[in-house]
């Protein structure tokens, strides 16, 4: 099926045209600082060897996305992942609920079968790192074509080189962070979740980077979902939200940039199901997501900013990274949240990501009729549930020391 403008017209009492011109009118025209300057004109720069990655837009038009099949290559996986985690020299959790790093991993060297288990890892601990790896952009998106078919970014910047399935990440001394475009809450998000079928296992290298600084913050879904109370998992479990392109699609015009695709809006449920894990994570995002359907307004309102604040603040629930050149992280978007920091100005950061498509997100229900499987919980999953005290006030009151 053709995704069409909005894909559920109950998003708006107007139906669906009348829903994106709304939201063009309410898009606020910012500068995001994920929109990187375009570097195509020549900017004397003979000496960087990544040139060629320097971000441009292009000013092409591709038709709309259509709706095509995906089966996971999690499910291909030995659940056990001996192929993939024998052949790691260290296996480092960074925190109970996600992120963990592999060492002693070639990313150029992978079997089917270890490309398999890696998909099923991260699917497992939301984000997984690399360190000193030689793989180039071609092996990058190799790698990611096995996740699925790639995705092309409607507005953020291709490489000079014209790798279309590229999206840049670039920011120099020419380019200093604006505090009034986007407050830190609103730089979290997961990628371009307005789409029919967002992305799955997707990654990014970093070429360039400081010293320090420019880390990536990312948070779990599936710890957010763990987190709330069994009636209100229950309650959001029922409800689906709008994501919405508009307003990145309006910041790129304003910018003087081509818009590539017409920017569309989806309704995805509210607590989704990865295909492989069988958990339940919730998937909502500052970035995209703009309201929750047939609720009041208040009420949408008030649940978004509460899921919004839960994955941007609780530490519990994050894992921090910080980059050096040739450091891979490869996440699945379907359970997590993430956002760059922009503290590294005047220095060069430099990055190229591969971002493969998932399935249409799949609600508890719809996947417990569709595959007979119990969606579930992690903690209760891994047997962790009784050790999780939810936030009941009673705990220690000794946080702060
Ligand atoms: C992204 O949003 O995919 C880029 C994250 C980063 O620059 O760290």
């Amino acid at each position: 099926m053709a995704p069409v403008a909005t894909t559920d017209s109950s998003s708006s009492s107007n139906g669906a045209a009348n829903g994106i011109a709304q939201r063009k009118a309410e898009a606020r025209v910012l500068i995001n600082p994920f929109y990187s300057p375009d570097s195509s004109a020549d900017d004397k720069d003979d000496n960087y060897p990544y040139a060629q990655y320097k971000p441009k837009f292009p000013d092409v038009h591709w038709a709309p996305l259509e709706e095509f099949p995906v089966t996971d290559r999690g499910l291909r996986a030995d659940p056990s992942k001996k192929n993939l985690l024998s052949a790691a020299t260290k296996i480092k959790h960074l925190t109970p609920a996600i992120g963990t790093i592999l060492k002693g991993v070639d990313l150029r060297q992978l079997s089917e079968a270890q490309k398999d288990e890696l998909a099923l890892l991260v699917a497992e601990r939301g984000v997984v790192f690399f360190r000193d790896q030689e793989i180039d952009i071609h092996g990058q998106l190799d790698l990611a074509r096995h996740f699925g078919r790639l995705h092309k970014h409607a507005t953020t910047p291709i490489p000079r080189n014209g790798l279309e399935e590229v999206h840049v990440v670039y920011n120099d001394h020419a380019r200093k962070p604006d505090p009034q475009a986007f407050s830190k809450l609103e730089l979290w998000h997961t990628d371009v979740s307005y789409e029919l079928q967002p992305p799955g296992t997707t990654s990014l290298k970093v070429i360039t980077g400081p010293e320090f600084g420019g880390d990536t913050l990312w948070s779990s879904g599936y710890a957010v979902y763990s987190s709330l109370s069994p009636g209100f998992q229950k309650y959001l479990e029922g409800l689906t939200a709008l994501h919405s392109a508009v307003a990145q699609a309006e910041g790129s015009r304003a910018a003087g940039l081509t818009v590539r695709r017409e920017p569309i809006e989806s309704v995805h449920p509210v607590v989704r199901v990865h295909p492989v894990t069988g958990w339940k994570s919730v998937y909502v995002n500052h970035g995209f997501t703009r309201r929750i359907i047939g609720v009041p307004k208040a009420e949408s309102n008030a649940i978004l900013q509460f899921l919004f604040h839960q994955f941007s603040e609780n530490p519990d629930f994050q894992a921090r990274f910080h980059w050096k050149p040739n450091s891979v992280a490869i996440w699945d978007n379907r359970v997590v949240n993430h956002t760059a920091t922009f503290d590294f100005w005047p220095q060069t950061r430099h990055a190229l990501r591969a971002t493969p498509h998932g399935e249409r997100p799949i609600s508890v229900a719809d996947f417990e009729a569709q595959t007979g499987r119990q969606a579930q919980d992690r903690l209760v999953a891994l047997n962790l549930a009784d050790n999780q005290a939810k936030d009941t006030g009673n705990g220690p009151k000794t946080y702060n020391d």
